[in-house]
C-alpha cells in the first residue's frame, strides 16, 4: 500500500542527546517525549497504523494481552474526564495532545487462567512499536505513569483482571515556547542515559561486556549529531 499515510515533515528538532556512543536508526535517534503539541489533528489512517503496529508486536504465547482505549480531544466530555485523571504535573501539558490513549494489560492467560507475568512486558513492547510507527510519520508519543488508576478504571468500566498501566499523549510536536517557563526548560534539555557499561554485562553481574567498554572499537565512531 502506498503512502497516503506518509510522513509529516518534522519542523521541531529533537533535544540534543548527550554522549551518543553508537550508530542508531533515525526513528530511534529522533524519538523523544514532548510536552508541547500542535493543534493539528492526527489523520485517521495514521491513528489506525499506530494500533496496527501495536497489533503485530510479539507476545508471550501470542497472548496479545494489550488493550487500548483511545480518546480524541474532539470527544470533549470523555477527553476532559480522562485528562482529569492525570497527575497534576501531567495535566499542565497533556491537554494539548489531540489524542490520549490508555494502555491496559490483561493479567492472566486466556487459555489457562494462570497469571501472565509477561503481560506488562508485552504491553510495553506494543507501546514501543506504536511509538516507532508514530515517529515514522512525524508523530510524537509521551508516555505517562502519572495517572489515577482507579479513576480510569471507573471512567472506562475496565473489568477485574485488567490493569491500567500507562497513558499516552500523542500528537505532532510543537515549539516549546508555548509552554510555561519551567516546562520549556525541560522540553529543551539535552537527554541523557546511563552508560552502556552500567547495564550490558558479561559472565558476571556487574562485569561490562567488552562490546561496550569505552575502548571498544565499535563505540564513539559516529559524529555527535547525524
Ligand atoms: C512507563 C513510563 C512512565 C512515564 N511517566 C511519565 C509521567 O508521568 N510524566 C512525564 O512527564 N513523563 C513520563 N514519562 C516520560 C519519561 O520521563 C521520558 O521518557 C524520559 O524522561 C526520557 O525522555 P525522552 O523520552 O524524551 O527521551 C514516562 C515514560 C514511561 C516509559
Amino acid at each position: 500500500m502506498t503512502s497516503q499515510s506518509t510522513t509529516e515533515k518534522k519542523n521541531i528538532e529533537a533535544p540534543e542527546r548527550l554522549d551518543r556512543r553508537a550508530i542508531l536508526h533515525e526513528l530511534l535517534n529522533e524519538r523523544w517525549s514532548p510536552r508541547a503539541f500542535s493543534e493539528k489533528q492526527i489523520e485517521s489512517w495514521n491513528i489506525v497504523s499506530l494500533f496496527e503496529a501495536a497489533r503485530w508486536t510479539p507476545s508471550s504465547a501470542n497472548e496479545q494481552p494489550w488493550t487500548f482505549i483511545v480518546v480524541s480531544n474532539e470527544e470533549t466530555e470523555t477527553y476532559s474526564a480522562f485528562l482529569e485523571s492525570l497527575s497534576e504535573g501531567n495535566r499542565r501539558w497533556a491537554g494539548a495532545a489531540p489524542l490520549l490513549v490508555l494502555g491496559v494489560a490483561k493479567l492472566t492467560y486466556e487459555r489457562t487462567g494462570r497469571s501472565n507475568r509477561h503481560a506488562w512486558y508485552d504491553l510495553g513492547q506494543s507501546v514501543a512499536n506504536l511509538t516507532v510507527q508514530a515517529s515514522s510519520v512525524g508523530l510524537a508519543v509521551h508516555q505517562m505513569g502519572g495517572f489515577d488508576v482507579e479513576r480510569v478504571r471507573g471512567l472506562f468500566s475496565i473489568p477485574e483482571g485488567y490493569e491500567p498501566v500507562v497513558v499516552l499523549a500523542i500528537g505532532y510536536a510543537d515549539g516549546a515556547s508555548k509552554l510555561p517557563a519551567d516546562l520549556q526548560q525541560r522540553e529543551r534539555a539535552p537527554r541523557s542515559r546511563e552508560p552502556l557499561e552500567k547495564f550490558v554485562f558479561t559472565k558476571q553481574w556487574g562485569t561490562p561486556s567488552p562490546y561496550v567498554l569505552t575502548q571498544s572499537p565499535f563505540l564513539n565512531t559516529v559524529p555527535s549529531k547525524n
